[in-house]
């Protein structure tokens, strides 16, 4: 098979393991050498609602989990009032479980993704850009550090207008390292946290397109999505649209390139420039050199945890935004699968799964706060052998009830416990039955 040519890590090196000096970080000369901040340059050429335009048309879909279209977010806001700051927050919490796809950029290529914030900032007219890093990304803030104070050295940002004075509007990039949670990771949680408060999601609407970080409109994009942006100046639409796939129930478009990380039990695991749309068998066998030991599959967390499982048999699933659709999951996520071989213990999975999301839930929510816990001590009693089934029954209507798509929460954290102990249970339902006794009725009722 001819794998095909990278776009967004077309810089990017390979590092030895462990090597966390910065030498093998693109500098602003490599990134300019190689044709970087051309995109900036033609974006500037154009009004900001034909960046936006170009944006929509490309329908470049978010990348941060929820894949709703960045052009469409950005078409959002407000006219411009002139009362205060307008903000871009760039979200690069990736504190989901598996997903290490946005550290890779900001590893290597953070010059890519400040081309991206610079370009977003013009098309929608923000003047403050945050980067909201995940408080463990040590390396990762010094390398983004230097790369601002570069961009900021080269006029790209600061006082004097984007670029060197090129365009009049001025912008201010600073990077924020969260305290860490992964609750901060959800937009408004974010926002919360940026103004330095607790990391508790707003109830939406108002969204943050309208009142975002300190009341003022403000867009929040993910690492990828906004590194996406230079490409699709410089390339254009027509050549976004010829990769990746178009919608198999008649919706959205997934095209693009897009970065998938794949950990577990294959042999090569590591982040991987795909078109949307590439199977997830393809990953496997093409990309990371197969199931290791030689094993087979059992099954994969979809795209981050909070997305559920795909089964045995779903193998040969699309990596596309109709994941969810055609698979049962919640959807695409951030496309980063663990890969299962024949000897995992799915009970084991879901209750190591459960108790993640229970740590991390804020509390604002009942079914959320309590629910998690429930959920967590039910897998843990079905895990040791002490459970019956009606406790198996009770762990599917517990999670069934509780997150954003059911209308009982305030963010989708708890979605996230829903579907990963409901796909779980359903897709591999005799390994939990095996581990449950039969309930206890008495002899009188069941006489009746
Ligand atoms: C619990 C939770 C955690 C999230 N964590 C992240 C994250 O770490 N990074 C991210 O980009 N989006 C995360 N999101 C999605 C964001 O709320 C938001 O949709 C996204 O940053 C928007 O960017 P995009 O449109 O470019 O994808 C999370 C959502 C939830 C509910
Ligand atoms: S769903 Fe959970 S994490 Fe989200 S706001 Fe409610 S309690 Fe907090």
């Amino acid at each position: 098979m001819t794998l095909p040519e990278p776009v967004l890590t077309k810089r990017i090196p390979c590092y030895p393991h462990g090597d966390t000096s910065l030498r093998h970080v693109v500098t602003y000369q490599e990134y300019v050498a190689t044709g970087g901040y051309k995109a900036l340059e033609s974006a500037l050429d154009m009004e900001p609602t034909q960046v936006i335009a170009l944006v929509k048309d490309a329908v470049l879909r978010g990348r941060g989990g929820a894949g709703f279209p960045a052009g469409l977010k950005w078409s959002f806001l407000p006219t411009v009032d002139g009362v205060g700051s307008r903000y871009l927050c760039v979200n690069c919490d990736e504190a989901e479980p598996g997903t290490f796809k946005d550290r890779l950029l900001v590893d290597f290529d953070p010059h890519l993704v400040l081309e991206g914030i610079a370009i977003a900032c013009h098309a929608c007219q923000l003047d403050v850009a945050y980067f909201f890093i995940r408080g463990e990304y040590h390396h990762q803030a010094r390398v983004l550090e230097r790369a601002i104070q570069e961009a900021y050295a080269a006029g790209i940002f600061g006082m004097q207008g984007l670029m060197r004075g090129k365009s009049k509007f001025a912008v201010e990039c600073h990077l924020h390292r969260s305290a860490g949670a992964y609750i901060c990771g959800e937009e408004t949680g974010l926002l919360e946290a940026l103004e330095g408060k607790r990391g508790w999601p707003r109830v939406k609407p108002p969204f943050p397109a309208v009142k975002g970080l300190f009341g003022r409109p403000t867009i929040v994009n993910n690492v990828e999505t906004l590194a996406a942006v230079p490409p699709i100046i410089e390339r254009g639409t027509a050549w976004w649209k010829s990769i990746g796939v178009e919608s198999r129930f008649g919706g959205m478009p997934s095209w693009g390139p897009k970065l998938m990380g794949v950990s577990g039990h294959v042999v090569r695991p590591g982040v991987f420039e795909v078109p949307l749309g590439t199977t997830l068998r393809s990953l496997v066998d093409d990309w990371c050199g197969g199931m290791r030991g030689g094993k087979r599959f059992k099954g994969a967390i979809a795209g981050g945890v909070s997305m559920g499982v795909l089964g045995t048999d779903q193998f040969d699933a699309a990596m596309d935004f109709d994941i969810g659709r055609a698979c049962d999951v919640l959807g695409l996520g951030t496309a980063c699968p663990t890969i299962f071989d024949e000897d995992t213990d799915m009970v084991a999975v879901a209750r190591n799964c459960a108790r993640f999301f229970m740590n991390e839930s804020c509390g604002q929510c009942t079914p959320c706060r309590e629910g998690s816990g429930w959920v967590y001590k039910l897998l843990l009693r079905i895990e040791q052998g002490d459970a019956t089934t009606s406790d198996l029954d009770l762990l599917v209507e517990v999670a069934s009830s509780m997150g954003l798509s059911e209308g009982t929460t305030i963010c989708g954290l708890a979605d996230g416990t829903n579907w990963i102990v409901r796909t779980i249970v359903s897709k591999f339902r005799s390994e939990f039955e095996r581990r449950v006794k039969p309930t206890f009725v008495p002899l009188h009722v069941a006489a009746r």
